[in-house]
């Protein structure tokens, strides 16, 4: 725990968290907790390896990376019991680069790509920049807990609907989906033909006793229409490294994937990113368990706070994710949308609801943050919301 207490000072580091921030909306000494980066630094496996890496001071081509795809195909199997073979894996700069290149292949333009509204943002850029038209099947909240609309998903899947980006577990509404749940969406894209890109990138941050199941797991006839997107970078904060894994377990999806990387990416990770990839995937579970609990202590902190003091906002508890969603309808905001209102009149910099095609009453917070912080920022909101 002790570890997740020591600050690093990230001002002045090219952070886009704390450095892009002043440029993006021309603030000063405000407080960040916005896009999701954690401000915690990389397990010590990995400053290690990469010191290692540093000292050597030769940064050719990487070749021969067999024990990168076996410490994916270890982490794969000890964390989420999913037997993977070393060759369904497609790293990648990125699990945006990746959905974007994967969907430029397999749609035409103006074909439609099914999403679930709230959700990150990039979901959309991804859809446009393909000239494909976005589907929007919203999540329903019911008692504090959003799920899906499965008889508007049904109206909605058609003929010129090609993919389903599935977010898994779910940012920013923090859902970690049940079996159930997977098994009824597969087997309504599996009827339609629709190929499903699931985007399992915040699958290593979910807290007991959710379960996060991988979707070709659910159910061995989703094999052959599904793409798995998983990264290290938001589970062990190396979202600078650039590597993703794409785990593709069908054959002729497998094809299609490996055909689009080779023109688009030569296809091998990043020589910094193999190194720490290599690290956190031997040497970081108990790093992982350890931030878990870190995490949930910090939302426990928030909606105790919020019961307590601001009990205008409703906290969407998170699953899993260390995002967390507030409704702040309720919030007498003064004409601002509660992203305006919590950057002008607390200087804490969330993320606006609409951003995400959510209502712009609502707003996203990262709770990867030390316990400080987040009384500081909570201690701001709450003067806020008291000053008339
Ligand atoms: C659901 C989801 N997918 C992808 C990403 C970004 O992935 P990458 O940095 O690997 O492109 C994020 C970042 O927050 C995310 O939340």
């Amino acid at each position: 725990m002790i570890k997740f207490e020591k600050s690093v000072d990230r001002r002045d580091t090219d952070s886009m968290k704390y450095d892009g921030v002043e440029d993006l909306y021309n603030v000063k000494d405000v407080i960040p907790m916005w896009v999701a980066d954690m401000d915690f630094a990389a397990p010590q496996e990995v400053i290690s390896a990469l010191k290692l890496k540093v000292e050597h001071g030769i940064f050719g081509y990487p070749g021969n990376t067999f024990k990168y795809y076996e410490a994916v195909v270890n982490w794969m199997k000890r964390r989420h019991n999913w037997e993977i073979s070393e060759d369904w894996i497609f790293p990648a700069p990125g699990v945006v680069p990746a959905i974007t290149a994967i969907l430029e292949e397999i749609t035409q333009p103006n074909d439609k790509v099914i999403i679930q509204s709230p959700v990150y943002h990039h979901f959309y850029n991804m859809v446009h920049k393909v000239g494909c038209e976005v589907v929007d099947s919203p999540l329903v909240e019911r008692n504090g807990k959003y799920e899906m609309d499965f008889e508007g998903l049904e109206r909605l899947i058609c003929n010129n609907v090609k993919a389903f980006v599935l977010c898994s577990p779910h940012n920013p509404v923090g859902r970690v989906w049940s079996k159930k749940e997977l098994q009824k969406l597969g087997e309504l894209c599996l009827k339609h033909n629709v190929t499903v890109i699931s985007d399992e990138i915040h699958n290593d941050l979910v807290f007991k006793p959710n379960k996060h199941t991988i979707f070709t797991e659910v159910d061995p006839q989703f094999v052959d229409n599904t793409i798995i997107c998983t990264a290290p970078s938001k589970t062990f904060n190396l979202a600078g490294l650039q590597t993703a894994n794409i785990i593709v377990p069908g054959e002729n999806l497998r094809k299609i994937v490996g055909e689009k990387f080779s023109k688009v990416y030569n296809s091998f990770p990043n020589t910094m990113g193999i190194e720490a990839t290599k690290a956190v995937y031997k040497y970081g579970d108990s790093w992982l368990d350890e931030l878990l609990d870190y995490v949930e202590r910090n939302i426990d902190y928030l909606q105790e706070y919020i019961e307590d003091k601001m009990p205008q906002i409703k906290l969407i508890r998170p699953q899993g994710t260390y995002l967390v969603w507030l409704d702040m309808k309720e919030v007498d905001t003064k004409g601002l949308s509660a992203f305006e209102f919590t950057l002008q009149n607390a200087k804490v910099v969330a993320e606006p609801g609409e951003k995400y095609g959510g209502p712009s009453s609502s707003i996203r917070l990262n709770l990867a943050c030390h316990k400080k912080t987040l009384e500081k920022a909570l201690k701001q909101l709450s003067s806020a919301l008291q000053s008339k």
